[in-house]
């Protein structure tokens, strides 16, 4: 057997064994998500009224900029749609309104609606 059909044997069967692998990923991920939610969190609406699309939260993009002590237990609690969130407790300065005051982040204003309330 010539060495370089041996590399090209081995280099085959690392290839066949990366494929493997990343199957393996793919199925085991969904087990971590429900851990540390990767995704968009969507509220369900508990109070107020109708008028508007329930707001949807980009996890991942917070989780990225936040350790999750600046939300997590003080703010939010770690399960989801455990609280009530209206807009008067947002502009009082609780919840996203801790940060979405227009100084850690952008504010609510008639232009912002739709960041937070995404249609769909
Ligand atoms: C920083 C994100 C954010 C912005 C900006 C924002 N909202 Fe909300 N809003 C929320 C969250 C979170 C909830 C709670 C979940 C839900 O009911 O959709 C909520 C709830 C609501 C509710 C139901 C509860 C209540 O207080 O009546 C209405 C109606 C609403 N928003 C309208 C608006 C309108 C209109 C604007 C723009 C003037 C706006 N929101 C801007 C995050 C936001
Ligand atoms: C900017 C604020 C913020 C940061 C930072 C943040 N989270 Fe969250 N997290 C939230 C909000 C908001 C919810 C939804 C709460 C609700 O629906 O009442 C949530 C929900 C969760 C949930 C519950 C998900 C479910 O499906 O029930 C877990 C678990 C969680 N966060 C873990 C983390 C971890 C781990 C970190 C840090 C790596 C982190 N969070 C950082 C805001 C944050
Ligand atoms: C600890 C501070 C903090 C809290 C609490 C927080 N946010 Fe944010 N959020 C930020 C910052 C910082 C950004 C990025 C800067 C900006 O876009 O103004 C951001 C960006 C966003 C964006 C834009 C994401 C993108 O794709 O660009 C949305 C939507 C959003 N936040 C919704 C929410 C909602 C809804 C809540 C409450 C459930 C919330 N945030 C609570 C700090 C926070």
């Amino acid at each position: 057997m010539s060495d370089e059909f041996r590399a090209e044997r081995a280099c085959r069967a690392s290839r066949l064994l990366l494929a493997a692998l990343g199957v393996l990923v793919l199925f085991t991920a969904p087990a971590n998500t429900a851990e540390q939610p990767l995704g968009d969190i969507t509220f369900d609406r508990k109070g107020g009224d109708n008028t508007t699309p329930t707001a949807i939260f980009p996890h991942w993009v917070h989780r990225i900029r936040f350790k999750c002590y600046a939300c997590h237990p003080a703010v939010f609690p770690m399960k989801r749609n455990s609280t009530e969130i209206t807009m008067d407790a947002i502009q009082d300065g609780k919840f996203c309104g801790v940060c979405h005051n227009g100084q850690v982040a952008f504010q609510v204003t008639f232009e912002t609606c739709n960041r937070c309330h995404r249609p769909r």
